[in-house]
C-alpha cells in the first residue's frame, strides 16, 4: 500500500469510527485506539502537507485563535418557538392550525427538545464551509472554527448526490450527561470550580476564541431543522416532509435527533407526549421538553410564521420533577464576590435522572419564608439547572426533633464576620484576605483601572494563588524574582516583569489603591470623591457614617459599606501591611503637572464627558478639569454646567440637549481651560 492510500484509509477508518460513536452510538474501538489512528494521520500528513484536505480529520483538533468572531447573517431568520405546558394548550394548537387551514389531517413529527445551544451549519459542494451561533436570530456569530472540532459533525457531506448545492442544516450543540460529568470530574480534581449545568457550559465553550480549547471540550452536535436549501442548476428540492430530511440525513451520517415519532392529528400526540414524560430520563442528554412539528412541507409554508415564530411548531414543557427526602444539614458557600450562600444537604434521592445530594436554598430570608429546618421531611425540584431547589417542607410530618436554622454569622471560608448590606437578602464576607474570594479580588486589584499590574493576568493569579504563593494583597508584593520565575510556563523575563509592574503600581495615587482594593459599592469615581476628603486613605476608617455621608455623592450604601469594611481589624491590618510595603497611601496633587499649578477657574462646576477626545484620554480630561476645581459626574442631570463632546457621543449628549446643558466641543473645551471662554 502507497502511503497516500494508507492516508486515505486512515481518513475512512477515522470517519467511520467518529459515526459509530456519534451517529450510532455504538463504538468499536477504545478512545487510545482512536487517537493512535489520528496521530497517524496528522504524522503523514505533517510529512506531506499538500495532501491535507479541508475535510481530513485532522483539521478538528483546533486551529490558531481568533481574535473576535466575524458576524454572520442567517438568510432564513433563526426564529424561536411557542410554548405550551398542558395538553389542553396542545389542542389549542391544532385549533388554531385548523382555523387557517380549515378540513387538513395534520400529520406531524414529535421530538426532544434539546436543551443546548442552537446553531446553523453550511455545506455547499459536499464541504462544511460555515457554522453560526443563532444570535439575536438574524445576525449570529461565524463560530465555524469551533464546530470543525465537533467530531460528530461530518466535515463533508454527499449533498450534490441529493441534487443539492447548498444546504443549511440546524441543530443543537450540547453537552450529554456523561461527558459533562466528566468534564466536571477532571475541574475537581484540578481544584477549579464546577460548572453548574451543561447548556451554559456549551454556550461558554462555543464563544471560546482557541478552537484548540474548545476541542477539549466534550461537545456533541445534532440536527433538527433546517434553513436555506439550494438545488443545483436543474434539480428540485428532493424532500417533501420534514421526516424524509431526517431519514436522509441519519442515511448520510448526520448525527439527527436520536428519535422521532410521527403521528396523524393531536390525539395521536398526546400519548406519545405522555410517554416521554418518564422516556426522556433515558435520554442520554438534558432535555426540558418536546418539539411538534408539521411533517409536510407545503403544508409548513401555507401556515407561514409570525415575526417570532413559525406557526407549524410547538414545544411542550415538561412540568419540572419534585421528589421528597430529608434536609440533613444546611452549609454556607462563599462566592466568588463574598456572597454567602446556604446550601441544602440532602439524604442522597433520584430526581430527573441523577442523584440529589444538595440543593440551592438562595438566602437566608427564603429558609424563613419556607420555615425550613434540619431534619425536615422536603420537597425538591429540577428545572433547567442541575442544581435542585428546595420548593417546601413537610411540617405536618414533623416529630418534634428538627431544628430552625440560625444564620451563623463566620465566615465558612475564613473565620470573618459576616455582615447583611440593609436591604440587602444575602449574607457577605468582607473580609480582604477570604480565600474563596482572593483571585476575584486580585484580578480586580491588578486590573487596568485598578493598580494597573503589567503581567497579572488571569492565568498567572491562578497560578500564585493555587500554589499558596499569594494568600493575600500584601503578599503579591513580597514576591520574589526565583518564586515566580519557578512556576509553570514562566521564565526569568516574564517574572521580572511581573515585579516590574507590582513595583510600578506602588507610586499609584491612593484613589486608585482605594478602588482596587475592592470595597464594595466603591468604584472609581467614588474612590476619587472620598480620597479627596482625606490626606491618608485609611483616615477613612476614622470617619463615622454620618461624616461619610456629609460628602457630596456619599449616600447610606457607600458609607455602611466602608464602615464595615474598616470595621474587620484584618481589613485593617492589611492596609498597614501594603503601607508598609511601600505602597502609596497619601494624597499627593496627583494629575497637576510639576510647577505653576493651574488656575482654580473651573471651581463650583459640574461636568459630563461623552465621545472621544482627540487630545486627551477620558482619565486626562478628568484630570485637567479636576485639577481647576470642577467635578466630574457620570450621567446628565440638571445640575450639569457644561457636557464636554467628542467624536461618537453617546445619549448624554442627547440628554445635554433636552435639559438644556451647555454642550461644548473639544475646541471650546481647550478655551474653557485656558480660561478664554
Ligand atoms: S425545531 C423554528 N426541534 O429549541 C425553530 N428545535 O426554544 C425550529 N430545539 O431555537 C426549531 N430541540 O434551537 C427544533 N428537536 C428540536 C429542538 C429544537 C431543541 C431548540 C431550537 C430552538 C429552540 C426553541
Amino acid at each position: 500500500m502507497t502511503l497516500h492510500q494508507r492516508l486515505l484509509n486512515l481518513r475512512d477508518e477515522i470517519r467511520r469510527h467518529d459515526r459509530l460513536y456519534y451517529v450510532e452510538a455504538s463504538p468499536e474501538i477504545s478512545d487510545q485506539e482512536y487517537d493512535r489512528l489520528l496521530a497517524e494521520l496528522i504524522e503523514i500528513e505533517s510529512k506531506h502537507p499538500e495532501w491535507v484536505t479541508p475535510d481530513s480529520p485532522s483539521q478538528r483538533v483546533g486551529g490558531e485563535p481568533l481574535e473576535g468572531f466575524a458576524q454572520v447573517r442567517h438568510a432564513i431568520p433563526m426564529l424561536s418557538i411557542g410554548n405550551t405546558y398542558s395538553l389542553e394548550e396542545l389542542r389549542e394548537f391544532e385549533e388554531r392550525l385548523g382555523r387557517i387551514l380549515p378540513n387538513t389531517a395534520f400529520d406531524y413529527v414529535v421530538e426532544p427538545k434539546i436543551d443546548g445551544v442552537a446553531v446553523s451549519v453550511i455545506y455547499e459542494n459536499d464541504l462544511f464551509t460555515l457554522g453560526a451561533t443563532r444570535g439575536n436570530g438574524a445576525v449570529g456569530d461565524d463560530i465555524t472554527a469551533n464546530l470543525r472540532t465537533i467530531r460528530g459533525l461530518p466535515l463533508s457531506l454527499s449533498i450534490a448526490r441529493h441534487g443539492l448545492q447548498r444546504f443549511e442544516l440546524r441543530g443543537e450543540v450540547f453537552m450529554d450527561h456523561a461527558g459533562f460529568e466528566a468534564l466536571n470530574r477532571r475541574r475537581a480534581e484540578a481544584g477549579e470550580e464546577l460548572y453548574a449545568n451543561p447548556r451554559n457550559t456549551t454556550a461558554g465553550s462555543l464563544k471560546l476564541l482557541d478552537p484548540r480549547q474548545v476541542a477539549e471540550r466534550p461537545l456533541r452536535i445534532a440536527f433538527h431543522s433546517f434553513g436555506e436549501i439550494v438545488p443545483l442548476p436543474g434539480s428540485a428540492p428532493p424532500w417533501r416532509r420534514h421526516s424524509e430530511i431526517l431519514r436522509a440525513l441519519q442515511e448520510m451520517g448526520v448525527p439527527t435527533v436520536e428519535h422521532w415519532d410521527r403521528a396523524t392529528g393531536i390525539d395521536q400526540v398526546i400519548p406519545l407526549v405522555e410517554a416521554w414524560e418518564s422516556k426522556r430520563f433515558d435520554l442520554p442528554y438534558v432535555t426540558d421538553g418536546l418539539v411538534i412539528k408539521v411533517d409536510d412541507l407545503r403544508t409548513r409554508e401555507d401556515l407561514g410564521s409570525t415575526s417570532r415564530s413559525p406557526r407549524w411548531v410547538i414545544a411542550y414543557k415538561f412540568p419540572a420533577e419534585q421528589a421528597e427526602t430529608t434536609l440533613k444539614s444546611i452549609e454556607l458557600q462563599v462566592g466568588r464576590t463574598g456572597a454567602v450562600t446556604p446550601v441544602a444537604i440532602l439524604d442522597p434521592v433520584q430526581l430527573g435522572g441523577t442523584t440529589v445530594s444538595r440543593a440551592t436554598l438562595h438566602n437566608a430570608d427564603e429558609i424563613a419564608r419556607k420555615d425550613l429546618r434540619v431534619g425536615d421531611r422536603v420537597l425538591v425540584e429540577k428545572g433547567g439547572e442541575i442544581i435542585p431547589k428546595v420548593i417546601a417542607a413537610l411540617p405536618e410530618i414533623r416529630d418534634g426533633s428538627q431544628v430552625p436554622f440560625v444564620f451563623p454569622s463566620k465566615c465558612p471560608s475564613c473565620g470573618g464576620p459576616l455582615s447583611r448590606p440593609q436591604g440587602e437578602v444575602a449574607y457577605r464576607c468582607e473580609d480582604l484576605n477570604c480565600p474563596a474570594q482572593l483571585r476575584r479580588r486580585i484580578e480586580h486589584f491588578a486590573s487596568r483601572r485598578g493598580m494597573d499590574i503589567e503581567g497579572l493576568g488571569e492565568a498567572l493569579i491562578d497560578q500564585l494563588v493555587s500554589t499558596g504563593l499569594v494568600r493575600t494583597l500584601p503578599d503579591l508584593y513580597r514576591l520574589e524574582l526565583e518564586q515566580v520565575a519557578n512556576l509553570e510556563r514562566m521564565g526569568r523575563k516574564s517574572a521580572q516583569n511581573l515585579l516590574d509592574g507590582l513595583e510600578k503600581s506602588k507610586s499609584n495615587p491612593p484613589n486608585r489603591l482605594l478602588h482596587g482594593i475592592g470595597i464594595r459599592f466603591v468604584g472609581e469615581h467614588v474612590a476619587e470623591v472620598l480620597m479627596d476628603q482625606v490626606e491618608d486613605l485609611r483616615d477613612l476608617g476614622k470617619r463615622t457614617r454620618e461624616e461619610l455621608e456629609a460628602i457630596p455623592e456619599i449616600g447610606p450604601t457607600v458609607s455602611e459599606s466602608i464602615h464595615t469594611f474598616f470595621s474587620d481589624d484584618r481589613n485593617r491590618e492589611v492596609l498597614d501591611e501594603l503601607a508598609t510595603l511601600g505602597l502609596n497611601f497619601r494624597r499627593t496633587e496627583s494629575g497637576i503637572p510639576e510647577g505653576e499649578p493651574p488656575p482654580r477657574n473651573l471651581e463650583g462646576l459640574q461636568f459630563v464627558l461623552t465621545g472621544t477626545l482627540a487630545k486627551h484620554t477620558r482619565d486626562e480630561a478628568k484630570e485637567l478639569i479636576q485639577a481647576r476645581g470642577g467635578r466630574v459626574t457620570g450621567s446628565v442631570s440638571k445640575k450639569t454646567d457644561y457636557v464636554i463632546c467628542g467624536t461618537d457621543p453617546g445619549s448624554k449628549a442627547d440628554k445635554a440637549e433636552s435639559l438644556g446643558v451647555r454642550i461644548l466641543n473639544e475646541e471650546e473645551f481647550e478655551d474653557l481651560l485656558a480660561g478664554v471662554l
